[in-house]
């Protein structure tokens, strides 16, 4: 491998570039994989029949939403409620249609990276649920969370939703817990959309679709880098590849190298060699079972007060509370 040492980055972006290149084995975090191609990549994604996870999340909040809803409602003081990445909404509406024609007393404040998420976002729940009182947050979800927390003592609900926690590794993922059970007072909830372990072919499926959604979503990442860096990967000639171990739960992904190449990133100085059927591991995505969930909720410092499931057990929703010691 050669290469020029960069010794100043411009970004988070350039220097984890710079690391994952320059790394063995290679590896790029699938948290670049979202610029407005990739956003649109993964919606298309959400729409593919392979990919249950959004369907099965979208029935447990038909079938549960009363529970659901009271579970938050609790006592019935007025509460925000609060999501974690929140995108397009479209699941998160059944609640927030469900709370609002119950008429409980809360305010939706969703937090995201994307300013442009977040105006859509507002946008389209002023014209679908005028009633609802929304108050967005840009930023990363801890930033806002903390915000959040100093601007006033309401009780809070956190939305985790779609198995967005599944890009972790459990250490990682335990380690957010945790951050989060931090900034929870006693009364907060927090509710986890995580993805079931189930037959592996099923999840294999999900995430290696015959029309290639995910191998384009996937090869983004180059593509990004191609073009904020300066970059000459030639898509073509790595291969999308998905594994999924059933002992651990993990899926993984990764870009493989058709052949032997070098490919340049200029605005890093880098100039990357990869030999024939050399790896680049880009996402992980997690699956669970309760045992698991209960074990990331005990060494973290919280307690699952009630779950939801879909008819096929396909995927979860976790209600957890911060344990009382
Ligand atoms: C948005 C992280 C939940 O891992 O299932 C979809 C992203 N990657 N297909 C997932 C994804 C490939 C997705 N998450």
């Amino acid at each position: 491998m050669q290469q020029e040492t960069a010794t100043t980055f411009e970004n988070q972006f350039e220097e984890e570039v710079y690391q994952g290149l320059t790394a063995f084995p290679k590896h790029l975090s699938s948290k670049y994989f979202y610029d407005e191609i990739g956003d649109k990549l993964f919606q298309e994604i959400m729409h593919m029949p392979e990919y249950y996870l959004t369907d099965a999340e979208f029935q447990i909040f038909e079938n549960h939403k009363d529970d659901i809803c009271n579970a938050f409602a609790g006592g019935g003081q007025p509460f925000n409620l609060i999501e974690l990445g929140a995108g397009d909404g479209k699941k998160t509406k059944i609640l927030l249609r469900h709370l609002s024609e119950n008429d409980i007393d809360f305010t939706y404040e969703p937090i995201d990276i994307s300013q442009n998420v977040l105006d859509g976002l507002e946008n389209s729940l002023q014209k679908e649920l005028p009633k609802v009182k929304v108050e967005t947050w840009q930023g990363t979800y801890f930033e806002a969370l903390e915000k959040i927390n100093a601007s006033d003592g309401t009780r809070k609900v956190i939305l985790f939703l779609g198995s967005n926690m599944g890009n972790l590794l459990h250490p990682q993922a335990i380690a957010f817990l945790k951050h989060v059970q931090e900034l929870m007072q006693d009364g907060d909830l927090f509710f986890v959309g995580l993805d079931q372990k189930k037959h592996p072919q099923v999840i294999l499926d999900a995430y290696n679709d015959p029309a290639g959604i995910t191998s384009a979503f996937n090869k983004n990442v180059l593509t990004r880098i191609n073009r904020e860096l300066e970059a000459d990967f030639y898509v073509d000639d790595f291969l999308h590849w998905e594994v999924y171990d059933p002992e651990s739960g993990t899926a993984k992904s990764y870009l493989v190298s058709k052949k032997e190449q070098t490919v340049s990133v200029k605005k890093l100085g880098l100039r990357i060699a990869f030999a024939p059927w050399e790896t680049i591991h880009t996402e992980i995505s997690q699956k669970y079972d309760d045992t698991t969930v209960a074990w990331m909720a005990e060494q973290s410092g919280l307690e699952v007060m009630a779950q939801f499931s879909d008819a096929g057990d396909q995927f979860k929703n976790y209600l957890f509370t911060k344990k009382k010691n």
